[in-house]
């Protein structure tokens, strides 16, 4: 008689309800922090929710990002077969890895962003104004008039896509990431935003500007370091890659301030506090909760447990954040919480962690520091349950958020 397989819980775990994260990762952080899960196709990945253990997953060179290697943790049919691709920065390891990613990230240092501090407020002021225009006689959806537009408005800024064409991009991004297109549409639009990024590459050829794609045609397509599709995959993922994550964490930031209104009175009066509150805003949603997948390159030890060769591992930085031993009292929303010497992990960690983490916060805290102090009386329009919340195993977010303010 062959061996019974033991059986595995099916991972990604179901959130209870909109922005809780699944209770799973509280058991699993007490009792089982190494643990196995079955994902959608049947392989079993290893499961580690300690935040120590997570860091060092995130900083081991024996575990690698490729996707092409055999045993990486693939989430989705689509995933498995994106990761035949020619792969940009995000999906190599050192030494490819740093070399490519040295290409773009003088574009998302603290002294750049600074820089495009004046664009990134005049950019939320601009959508305020807006969403105040359009909602002042009805309740209006926030997302789709404020969070949505702001982020793609200014990295296709930063990546010197021409301002009239800001429109057209973004109606493309939405039919790609909309989940009510086929998928015959979402694929159409993904190629026409490649087409298009082909397109302005061979126009920044011959007047180049002080952007990231002209930067990347000038020191690296011309002489020859890169091919034109490498350089039209980087554009393309940094114009998606964070997007939809930005735009998730102002909704939830906004839904979070209301449950809190001490927090948010004290935001309102001291729009300092953004930084404290976006802090505690990343390490309480972790927005982004999937990237950190690796697979082992040899047989490692984590906790006594053996991860074999050929092995992938889910690093769960969504349970690492709610980790008690770091964060006392995890499940409460404390924008003064006391820091330690371990950062919350909603941007991951090592050499992977977030390339444009500082612009992300940038942005984060200029909302933050503008909505309410503009806009005191915003408040929900629906009950919090009836919030069109991302499905319950996909990563916490908000695809609708209809809100109203007092009307004088
Ligand atoms: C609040 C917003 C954001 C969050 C929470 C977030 C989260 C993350 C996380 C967790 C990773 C680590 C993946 C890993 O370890 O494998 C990552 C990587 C990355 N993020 Fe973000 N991100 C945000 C915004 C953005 C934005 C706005 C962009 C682009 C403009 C961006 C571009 C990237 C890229 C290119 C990587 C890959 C870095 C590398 O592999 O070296 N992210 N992000």
């Amino acid at each position: 008689m062959s061996p019974v397989e033991p059986s595995y819980p099916k991972f990604p775990f179901a959130r209870p309800s909109g922005d809780e994260p699944p209770s799973e990762f509280h058991r699993l952080l007490r009792e089982c922090p190494v643990s196995r899960v079955e994902l959608w196709d049947g392989s079993h990945p290893w499961l580690v929710v300690k935040h120590k253990d997570v860091c060092d997953v995130l900083t081991d060179p024996r575990l690698s990002k490729v996707r092409q290697r055999e045993g990486f943790p693939e989430m989705s049919a689509g995933g498995k077969a994106a990761a035949k691709n020619r792969p940009t920065f995000v999906d190599m390891d050192a030494p490819d890895h740093m070399r490519q990613r040295s290409m773009v990230d003088a574009f998302f240092t603290d002294d750049y962003v600074t820089a495009r501090l004046p664009f990134i407020q005049d950019t939320v002021k601009h959508y305020l104004d807006e969403l105040i225009e359009a909602g002042w006689d009805k309740e209006i959806d926030l997302v789709k008039h404020f969070a949505l537009p702001i982020p793609s408005h200014i990295i296709y800024d930063i990546l010197g896509i021409p301002h009239g064409d800001f429109d057209y991009l973004s109606g493309c991004d939405a039919t790609r990431t909309n989940g009510s297109s086929t998928a015959a549409a979402a694929q159409a639009a993904n190629e026409e935003l490649l087409k298009y990024l082909g397109g302005l590459v061979g126009s920044k050829t011959t007047s180049p500007g002080k952007d990231i794609i002209s930067s990347l045609v000038v020191e690296q397509l011309q002489p020859g370091k890169l091919e034109k599709h490498d350089v039209v995959q980087i554009a393309f993922l940094l114009l998606v890659a964070g997007n939809a994550t930005v735009v998730s964490m102002i909704a939830l930031g906004v839904v979070t301030l209301l449950e809190h209104p001490d927090q948010l009175s004290r935001l309102i009066e001291d729009p300092t506090l953004s930084k404290p509150f976006v802090e505690e805003l990343c390490r309480y949603h972790t927005a982004s909760s999937f990237a950190t997948r690796r697979v082992a390159t040899v047989d490692i030890g984590i906790r006594g447990q053996t991860i074999k060769a050929g092995e992938g591992i889910i690093a769960s930085n969504q349970a690492a954040n709610r980790d008690p031993e770091v964060f006392p009292d995890p499940d409460i929303f404390n924008m003064f919480r006391k820091r330690g010497p371990e950062e919350a992990l909603g941007f991951g960690f090592g050499a992977h962690r977030c390339v444009a983490e500082t612009l992300a916060r940038a942005e984060l805290e200029t909302v933050f520091s503008t909505l309410f102090q503009t806009v005191p009386g915003l408040r929900l329009a629906v009950p919090k349950s009836e919030i069109q919340w991302a499905p319950l195993t996909k990563d916490v977010g908000i695809v609708g958020l209809p809100v109203t303010w007092d009307k004088v």
